[in-house]
């Protein structure tokens, strides 16, 4: 299950529907769907099908066209390069949606004066609208299996905000311990 934390504030959110209702809040869509449909290694066409429904009233719920799995491990090529490209802050123009299958991740996401963080792990699904500025970066295994939902065929760019806010966040997972204190200097190398 997610961590919600408010790191101003040194607060965690560990309850799933408190989870949801602060998210919601907020304007991000957070659920918890069934893990047990497809197991670890099955292919990404399997899973494409095995989660058919969700994805198709996924699709309907916020207009998105496609849908494809990502899945990235330490060995996947150009990893480095392809993390760069969204642990800076950054928006989009169409809606970022991840149902996480394997592996953890941090998203942060910049809303009005406040930063709050959203740690995924497997069964996890988020929805992050467009225009809202966040960053995103992999927790220490560096895996992550998800499926993503696109509104244009052609895939979504980063648009980045330039502001530095998110090298003040410590990029780095630790589970419901973690309270993601703010710290003073950059960490995000
Ligand atoms: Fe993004």
């Amino acid at each position: 299950m997610a961590v919600l934390r408010f790191p101003e504030q040194e607060r965690a959110v560990l309850d799933e529907a408190a989870i949801r209702a602060e998210l919601a809040a907020l304007g991000i869509d957070y659920e918890r769907w069934d893990l047990s449909r497809v197991k670890e290694d099955a292919s990404a066409d399997a899973v494409l099908s095995a989660y058919d429904e969700e994805i198709a009233e996924m699709k309907r719920r916020g207009g998105y066209v496609t849908a494809d799995v990502i899945d990235v491990n330490p060995e996947t090529p150009g990893l480095d390069m392809m993390l760069a490209r969204f642990d800076k802050e950054h928006t989009h123009s169409e809606d970022e949606v991840r149902f996480i299958l394997a592996g953890r991740g941090i998203f942060f996401l910049h809303l009005g004066e406040q930063v709050v963080s959203v740690e995924v792990d497997p069964g996890d699904m988020l929805r992050v609208p467009r225009g809202t500025t966040h960053w995103f970066t992999l927790c220490e295994d560096r895996r992550i299996r998800a499926i993503r939902w696109f509104q244009e065929a052609s895939g979504w760019t980063p648009e980045y905000t330039g502001s530095g806010v998110d090298g003040a966040y410590q990029p780095l997972c630790f589970g419901p311990v973690y309270l993601g204190k703010r710290v003073t200097s950059g960490l995000s190398v």
